[in-house]
């Protein structure tokens, strides 16, 4: 039997449960409607007496429970499999080697996700390894809040002093410095999004599926709170978080309504620019949301298709001749990224594609369809596609 090590053992029991005991507890609560970071989230909240470093370690199970499935075996007690995916984490972040590319690839995902993408092994090893929290100062405030956090990596010289890598164990939405609204947590990769879109002071931009505002917040820091955002969705929970977390970020340039996502936009206004982040299978999140490989299916990804295609194509329609289009989905799957940029093209002649960069990556290319994933940025795995209205 794997047994886990001595330090990984709870030291101090918070409350009456160990550390393991509410691992379990989430893991048998998180089903495909009520996912385990939700759960989680849910449940570490009326923990209150938990240290922060127990509160990691219960998510670090549950994490490693799902990141190792594969591996485990369901007969056993949910104890022990928590205590064999623990074993399992450790074990390949000291030896990755020790497990084979073609065992990563069998276990570590389902068999399902062949028939959408190609499964390549580097990806597949970077699923296996835990995230990297990435956090996005306000404009020009990377630097001076690395030093009041501490335990930052900036990310790179002038703009990119605004990304920074969190690698403390402090809870961040604790911060004095969230609670002002000074920084973000938003993913490399969704951060990459924002400065492909790059709008400018002054301009008019409709962000089509805003959700709970993660990127509307980048777009109005970029355009320095000037200019009007239209941030739409049809979830309205989604926008009355948006609203709360705009006023935390001191942003006032949007206007949120609802979208039901059909011909009929929200509004007559013609855009500089048009933001579809649509909603995906989000397989490109999961190193992040291991859970979500055990309960996405690969029906969602043709059905998610769809409604990625026909949301391009009805957003399409608010922007204005020379204004641009970008397309963004968190997936890797062909039908979720190619296919529906290929599909939109054809049923959409008015739009030249341009060639697309990471702005967050020093010397990268241009390309066509530009495609994130963990193992080259630590964000997200993501497409994005881009294009400009023709003028005539
Ligand atoms: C990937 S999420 C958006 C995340 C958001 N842009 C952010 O950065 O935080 C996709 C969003 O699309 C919304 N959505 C799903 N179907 C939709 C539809 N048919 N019309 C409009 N929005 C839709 C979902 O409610 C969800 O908020």
């Amino acid at each position: 039997m794997i047994r886990i090590k001595a330090q990984n053992r709870i030291a101090r029991p918070p409350g009456q449960l160990g550390v393991l005991s509410l691992a379990e507890k989430v893991i048998r609560a998180a089903t495909r409607e009520q996912p385990a970071d939700g759960v989680l989230r849910v449940e570490l909240k009326g923990q209150k007496g938990l240290w922060p470093e127990e509160r990691a370690r219960v998510s670090r199970a549950v994490f490693a429970y799902y990141r190792w499935r594969g591996w485990l075996d369901e007969r056993k007690p949910m104890r022990e499999q928590v205590e064999s995916a623990l074993e399992l984490a450790e074990r390949y972040a000291s030896e990755p080697q020790s497990f084979t590319d073609a065992e990563l690839i069998a276990r570590a995902v389902p068999g399902w996700l062949a028939t959408v993408m190609k499964v390549a092994a580097p990806w597949v090893r970077a699923l296996q390894t835990e995230p990297r929290l990435w956090l996005r100062a306000r404009r020009g405030q990377g630097r001076a809040l690395a030093e009041k956090l501490g335990d930052c990596r900036v990310l790179g010289a002038d703009s990119l002093a605004d990304t920074l890598e969190y690698r403390g164990r402090s809870d961040l939405f604790h911060t004095k410095e969230f609670r002002a609204g000074e920084f973000e947590l938003q993913d490399l990769s969704s951060q990459a999004v924002g400065r492909i879109c790059a709008p400018r002071p002054g301009e008019t931009w409709w962000d089509a599926c805003a959700g709970e505002g993660g990127k509307m917040l980048h777009l109005s820091d970029l355009m320095a709170n000037k200019g009007l955002i239209w941030a739409s969705d049809r979830a309205g929970w989604r926008l009355a978080t948006l609203k709360r977390r705009a006023a935390r970020a001191g942003v006032f340039n949007y206007r949120a309504v609802a979208w039901e996502g059909g011909s009929r936009l929200p509004t007559k206004t013609k855009f500089d620019g048009v933001l579809v982040d649509a909603p995906c299978s989000g397989i490109g999140t999961w190193h992040r949301n291991p859970h979500a490989r055990w309960t996405t299916m690969a029906e969602d990804v043709k059905e998610l298709s769809g409604v990625q295609q026909a949301l391009l194509l009805h957003a399409a329609g608010g922007v204005k001749p020379g204004g641009r289009l970008v397309y963004a989905a968190c997936t890797l799957a062909d039908a979720e990224t190619k296919r529906v940029v290929e599909g939109f093209e054809r049923g959409c002649s008015q739009f030249a594609r341009l060639a697309v960069r990471n702005p967050l990556a020093l010397g990268s290319v241009p390309v066509d369809l530009l495609m994130l994933s963990p193992q080259e940025s630590g964000g997200n795995g993501m497409c994005v596609a881009a294009w400009v209205r023709k003028t005539e």
